[in-house]
């Protein structure tokens, strides 16, 4: 007789702990099994833009916390890649989203970026829509032809509230599946480990970048630059060019050494207690990790809090974009003493990219028409920044 064990859906956190150990122990890191060159021609073709933005349109893509739509009627207004969006919390708690243009003549119904109502009506003519997008009433109707009022609400388009985010697919593929199943269990479950679904927006920030998306997406998970770039921030925090990464089918993560692990080793200290930490599930105050959810989402865990990155393209230049960056915490433990801890984060976190990582990938945007023949290296050891490329050219059918 046999017997069937259940895999765990994640490798334990302990294990993550030995494999980064073994890494600084034996000045290695996780390596993809060959290099990769992505054509330079890829940052700043828009012709490459469209094909790129056809694939996000089939993808969920986070649009928003749970918390810009608290309570029923709450809205906001997105245009999400090129597409007017109308995002509404629903009375049973769900979540609505439409085109935020009018059945009529088409024009925009609502045209505050947030708010609560009961109704939406469009300016120009009165048209007015439920919280759903149904069509509740069209003025001087009897002018009108009969016409089929559930064939003129606000055209839906597919939103799903998931671990406290609102997704939304502007394209779903012919076999849509959840979000859930589009995360897979390994996503999952890593999103299950933080409690996203009541989490508190403390910050939420835009920059509008003159870079590549990519490039923008490359450095938020670039584990070989920290000590060049980031000398005297970041790079004394974080070790350089020692990672461990999971592999999730499209997405992935990244797990990388604090420096305070880095020295305890260089030390030759006995690591035991830091191994019972870890098991005690307090692997984030030595180790770092961003999963990465295709094509454009960073989770960034840290002690405290959840650094949450999402990074949009550019409707029609491709040397341009705009990174969202979110910090989430947990209301239950959210208190003054955290708060100072995640501005100091934030201070941090915004030195290394306002002065040094977006620089750098502003240059490389400018440099890139001067060798546009060529293609950019991505080596064995960058096998986090290889992900995307991988992905995309898979989705794009390169
Ligand atoms: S375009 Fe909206 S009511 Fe006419
Ligand atoms: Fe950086």
């Amino acid at each position: 007789m046999t017997s069937t064990v259940d895999q765990p859906i994640l490798e334990s956190e302990s294990s993550i702990l030995d494999k980064l150990i073994d890494h600084l122990k034996n000045n290695t890191t996780e390596m993809a099994d060959s290099e990769l060159r992505v054509p330079t021609a890829h940052f700043i073709d828009p012709d490459r833009l469209v094909q790129e933005r056809e694939v996000f349109k089939r993808k969920p893509l986070v649009v928003a916390h749970h918390s810009e739509i608290s309570e029923p009627g709450s809205f906001i207004t997105r245009t999400v890649l090129g597409t007017p969006l109308l995002i509404v919390r629903q009375r049973d708690g769900g979540v609505r989203a439409s085109l935020n243009v009018c059945r009529h003549r088409g024009g925009t119904v609502e045209s505050e970026p947030c708010g609560k109502k009961r109704v939406f009506t469009c300016n120009y003519h009165g048209w007015t829509y439920d919280r759903d997008g149904s069509l509740r009433h069209i003025p001087y109707s009897h002018h009108f032809e009969p016409l089929d009022r559930l064939d003129h609400g606000l055209i839906p388009v597919s939103a799903e509230e998931v671990h406290g985010l609102i997704w939304i697919t502007l394209e779903p593929e012919d076999d849509k599946t959840s979000v859930k199943d589009y995360l897979g269990p390994q996503v999952d479950a890593q999103f299950s480990k933080f409690n996203f679904k009541e989490s508190a927006l403390v910050y939420d920030f835009s920059f509008d970048l003159d870079v590549n998306w990519k490039l923008v997406m490359d450095g938020s998970i670039d584990s070989l630059h920290p000590k060049f770039l980031h000398p005297y921030g970041v790079g004394k925090l974080v070790s350089t060019n020692v990672a461990v990464f999971n592999d999730y089918g499209l997405h992935g993560e990244l797990f990388t050494p604090r420096m305070r692990l880095e020295e305890q080793i260089d030390a030759d200290e006995n690591l035991d207690p830091i191994r019972a930490e870890v098991a005690d599930g307090k692997l984030h105050r030595y180790c770092g990790s961003a999963c990465f959810v295709f094509p454009n989402t960073n989770y960034i865990r840290t002690p405290d809090h959840v650094e949450f990155w999402t990074v949009w393209p550019h409707d029609t230049d491709p040397s341009k974009s705009t990174a969202k960056i979110r910090f989430l915490a947990d209301p239950n433990t959210l208190d003054d003493k955290m708060r100072a801890r995640i501005s100091k984060s934030w201070e941090i976190l915004k030195e290394a990219a306002t002065e040094e990582d977006w620089p750098m990938e502003e240059s490389i945007q400018e440099n890139a028409p001067s060798v546009a023949d060529s293609s950019y290296l991505y080596a064995r050891n960058e096998i986090s920044c290889q992900h995307l490329h991988i992905g995309l050219r898979q989705e794009i059918g390169d």
